[in-house]
């Protein structure tokens, strides 16, 4: 079974073409090289919630990826509205994924501790944010890969 990922990236900086997104290409090189996943769609939205959760409908119902990426916009800045947007079109929660991305590497940066991100399920889609910053998503990524095949095999 090949995985159909999306990953969706919540930047103001990388929606105008401002910062390199560096932070997708450790996303799908992890999908592709570990998960084995194929990249269904990629796009990059300012931290605007009704863009973040219309990019994630669409991943969802439209491309119907079983994985949907975030990365970026779960910190605590004024601006960081993905998790908010993420609660508004999931069905059920997932805490523990977040929970053990928080926990397993606080151990790498107590800095972990700053990000909201949540974990959900809407239909047979299983969508994960992860923090902005490329080692952040390389960490938190890691942290729980060996059980993502499980998780998307139950929910699919
Ligand atoms: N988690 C891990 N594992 N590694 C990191 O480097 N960065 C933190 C945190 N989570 C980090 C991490 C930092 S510095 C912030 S501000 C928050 O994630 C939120 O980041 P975001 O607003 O870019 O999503």
């Amino acid at each position: 079974m090949r995985w159909k990922v999306a990953i969706l990236t919540a930047s103001d900086k990388g929606s105008k073409g401002e910062r390199e997104d560096t932070s997708a290409q450790v996303i799908r090189e992890l999908v592709e090289e570990e998960l084995g996943g194929e990249i269904v769609d990629y796009r990059i939205v300012p931290d605007e919630q009704d863009e973040i959760m219309a990019a994630m409908i669409e991943m969802t119902d439209y491309f119907q990826a079983d994985l949907v990426l975030t990365t970026g916009g779960t910190g605590l800045g004024p601006r960081d509205i993905t998790p908010e947007a993420t609660l508004k079109v999931v069905e059920r929660l997932v805490p523990g994924l977040s929970e053990a991305m928080r926990s397993g590497t606080m151990s790498k940066t107590r800095r972990a501790m700053l990000s909201r991100g949540i974990s959900g399920i809407r239909g047979r889609t299983l969508i994960i944010n992860l923090p902005g910053n490329p080692k952040g998503v390389h960490e938190c990524l890691v942290e729980v890969m060996d059980q993502l095949p499980h998780a998307l095999g139950i929910i699919s």
